[in-house]
């Protein structure tokens, strides 16, 4: 029985972090599929007794196949156990890492009738040179306002992999309800 671990990406950053709860999870002997949600119409849901979605943060949303997908699968979802992760940079602050102080997180679960037996917040990764000028300009405005990196020659990865690595863990110890 294997874990399913579906993500939802912009940039690459929430596929990367998916890779490496995959890749802890098989360190703890736990078998993995990664899949994009776009590539999730014909899941064989009875090969998984676990699921995790990760979903990143783009001007202050989710993706609206996260919503979409959440509410057409809520029940199998809830029968399963269940974990969630979002990606964004607010996180990269320590006050706003967790599901109760992140707002997007807080917001989702909040509308979600999915409900996640547990969720993380992980910060994303800042990559100027990969952006259009527009998203460029407006990334380096949202910086300048919170006080984070303006350099738009630079790539800065935010993300926590040990927190990503325990949130793995933690997946790993999840029972079929
Ligand atoms: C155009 C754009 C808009 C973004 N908007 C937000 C935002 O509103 N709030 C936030 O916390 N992070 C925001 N981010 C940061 C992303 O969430 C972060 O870069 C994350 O790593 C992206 O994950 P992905 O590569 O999986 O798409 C934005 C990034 C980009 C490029």
């Amino acid at each position: 029985m294997k874990t399913l671990i579906l993500f939802s990406t912009r940039d690459g950053q929430t596929h990367e972090i998916a890779n490496a709860i995959a890749a802890e999870l098989s360190e703890l002997g736990v078998e993995s599929d990664v899949v994009d949600l776009n590539d999730a119409e014909d899941i064989q849901w009875e090969d998984y007794p676990r699921v995790v979605i990760g979903a990143s943060i783009r001007y202050g949303h989710f993706s609206p196949l996260l919503d979409a997908f959440v509410k057409q699968h809520s029940e199998k979802l809830n029968r399963l156990a269940s974990a969630f992760f979002s990606v964004n940079l607010v996180a990269r602050k320590p006050e706003k890492n967790t599901p109760e102080t992140n707002s997007y997180t807080q917001k989702f679960l909040a509308r979600s009738p999915w409900q996640p037996d547990t969720c993380a917040v992980f910060a994303g990764a800042l990559r100027y040179p990969r952006y259009r000028w527009f998203d460029r300009l407006m990334i380096q405005l949202i910086m300048k306002m919170t006080g984070g990196e303006t350099d738009t020659r630079k790539e800065v990865v935010y993300t926590d992999w040990q927190q990503v690595g325990q949130f793995a863990r933690k997946i790993a110890q999840l029972t079929r309800k």
